[in-house]
C-alpha cells in the first residue's frame, strides 16, 4: 500500500520559482527558471504571437476537436523546414517522420520510450549527456529504463568547452550509445561547440557508432539567427546520421504554459528508407496515442500560423532578435560592472557565453549567500537566467555579487 512511498525531494528549479514568489521583498530579483522577461521583469507576450492569437480568435471555423494523433500537419511540417531547412536532403527523401509533442520535455521523453524498445533492445545500452545538462534529462531517461552516465562538458578553469574531455570520454564509451547533444545555446552552462568542434564531436559518434540525441529549446536563442542555431543539426544531417530531434517552442515563441513541440526521427540515406521512417512512424504512433492520445492545439495552432505565413515569419524573427538583442546587452553590462568593481575573478565568460543562461561560476555556498543577503534567486549551480537582468536591477545584482564573491 502507500504507506510505503517514500517522499521525494522537491523539484529544485520549480521549488526556486514558488521560494521567489513567497518572497515578499521590493528587490528580489529571479534569475532561476529560463523564462524571458522583458526590462521590467515582466513575462513578455511576444507581438506576433499576439497577433497570430487575435487572428486564430477571430476565425468562426476554429473547433475544440481531437487533432490527428501525430499533431497538426501545418504545424508538423513547418517545424521540419525550420530545424532542418527547407531543403534538407532528410525531406527531399522522406527520410523523416515526425510527432507534435508535449514541448520540448515530451519530445525528449518520446524519443527516449522509443529508444527503449527499439534500439539495439538485447543490448546493455548507455546514454551519455553532458556534465551539466539539464536536470531533466536523467529523470526522462531513466523513467523508460535507460541508465545514463555523462561525458566531460564544462571546463572550471576556462569556464568554456572541455573539448579533448568531451571528445575523449565518447571515444571511450561502448560502442552505440546514445549521445544527448544539445543543439545550441546549451542549458545550463550557455557553452556551444565552435563548428570545426562539431565536425569532430560527429567523427567521433560516427567512429564509435553512437547514436546522436539533439535536444533543440533555443533555436534563434543563442544568435539571433535561425539557420546560425540549426547548423550543428543541419550539419549531423548532411553527414548523414540517424538521429532525432527534441524541439521545443517554449522560448522561442515564449509559449511555456502552451506546451508546444515536436519530436522528429530521421534515418539515414538508403534505398529502404521510406519503407523504415514508415515503420518508425507507425510504432511513434502507438506510443503516442497510448501516452497522450494526441496533442494539445492552441500553442501549436499560434506557431503553425506564424511558421506558415512570410509576413508573420519575419516578425518572428525580429521578435527573436528582441529578446536575444537584450540579452546579449545585459550580459555586458554584467561583465562590465563586475569588471569596473574589480570583483575578484574572471569575468569574460559572462559575455562569451551565449543563449539563456550564464554559468556564472559562482560557489554554492555564493548562491545561497546571495538569496539569503540579497533576494536573488539563481541555482545552486551558478547558472543565471540572464533574461531577469534588465537596467533596473543590474546594478543591484553585480553589487550583490561582487560582496558575495569577496565573502
Ligand atoms: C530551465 O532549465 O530553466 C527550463 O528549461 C525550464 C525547465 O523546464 O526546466
Amino acid at each position: 500500500n502507500a504507506d510505503a512511498v517514500p517522499q521525494a525531494p522537491e523539484d529544485a528549479l520549480f521549488g526556486l520559482m514558488a521560494a521567489f514568489r513567497r518572497d515578499e521583498d521590493p528587490k528580489k530579483v529571479d534569475l532561476g527558471i529560463g523564462a524571458y522577461r522583458d526590462n521590467n521583469a515582466k513575462p513578455w507576450v511576444l507581438p506576433v504571437v499576439k497577433r497570430a492569437d487575435e487572428i486564430l480568435r477571430k476565425d468562426p471555423n476554429l473547433n475544440h476537436e481531437y487533432l490527428p494523433i501525430a499533431g497538426l500537419p501545418d504545424f508538423i511540417s513547418a517545424s521540419q523546414k525550420l530545424i532542418l531547412g527547407a531543403d534538407s536532403p532528410a525531406l527531399k527523401e522522406k527520410r523523416i517522420t515526425s510527432l507534435q509533442t508535449i514541448s520540448g520535455t515530451g519530445a525528449v521523453h518520446l524519443g527516449a520510450l522509443f529508444l527503449s524498445k527499439f534500439y539495439n533492445p538485447t543490448t546493455e545500452r548507455k546514454v551519455y549527456f553532458s556534465d551539466p545538462t539539464w536536470p531533466n534529462h536523467f529523470q526522462i531517461f531513466s523513467n523508460v529504463g535507460l541508465s545514463s552516465q555523462t561525458y566531460p562538458y564544462f571546463s572550471k578553469q576556462t569556464k568554456g568547452l572541455d573539448f579533448e574531455g568531451m571528445i575523449g570520454s565518447l571515444q571511450n564509451a561502448a560502442e552505440g550509445s546514445i549521445v544527448v547533444l544539445h543543439a545550441c545555446a546549451h542549458n545550463p552552462t550557455g557553452v556551444d561547440p565552435t563548428q570545426e568542434q562539431w565536425k569532430e564531436i560527429a567523427k567521433v559518434i560516427r567512429e564509435k557508432k553512437h547514436f546522436p540525441f539533439f535536444d533543440t529549446a533555443y533555436q534563434g536563442f543563442a544568435s539571433g539567427d535561425l539557420a546560425k542555431d540549426g547548423w550543428a543539426i543541419r550539419y549531423f544531417i548532411e553527414q548523414g546520421f540517424e538521429t532525432c530531434i527534441a524541439q521545443s517552442y517554449a522560448k522561442n515563441f515564449g509559449l511555456y504554459g502552451e506546451r508546444a513541440g515536436c519530436f522528429h526521427f530521421i534515418t539515414s540515406p538508403s534505398s529502404d528508407a521510406e519503407s523504415t521512417v514508415s515503420r518508425v512512424a507507425s510504432q511513434l504512433a502507438i506510443l503516442q496515442r497510448s501516452e497522450i492520445s494526441n496533442p494539445p492545439a492552441y500553442g501549436a495552432r499560434i506557431a503553425s500560423l506564424v511558421l506558415n505565413d512570410k509576413e508573420l515569419f519575419a516578425e518572428w524573427e525580429a521578435n527573436l532578435r528582441t529578446m536575444s538583442g537584450r540579452i546579449i546587452d545585459m550580459r555586458k553590462a554584467l561583465r562590465s560592472k563586475l569588471e569596473e568593481m574589480d570583483t575578484p575573478g574572471k569575468w569574460n565568460h559572462i559575455t562569451e557565453q551565449i543563449g539563456m543562461f550564464s554559468f556564472t561560476g559562482l560557489t554554492e555556498e555564493q548562491v545561497l549567500k546571495l538569496r539569503e543577503d540579497s533576494h536573488v534567486y539563481m541555482t545552486k549551480n551558478g547558472r543565471i537566467s540572464m533574461a531577469g537582468l534588465n537596467t533596473n536591477n543590474i546594478e543591484y545584482f553585480a553589487k550583490a555579487v561582487d560582496s558575495a564573491v569577496r565573502g
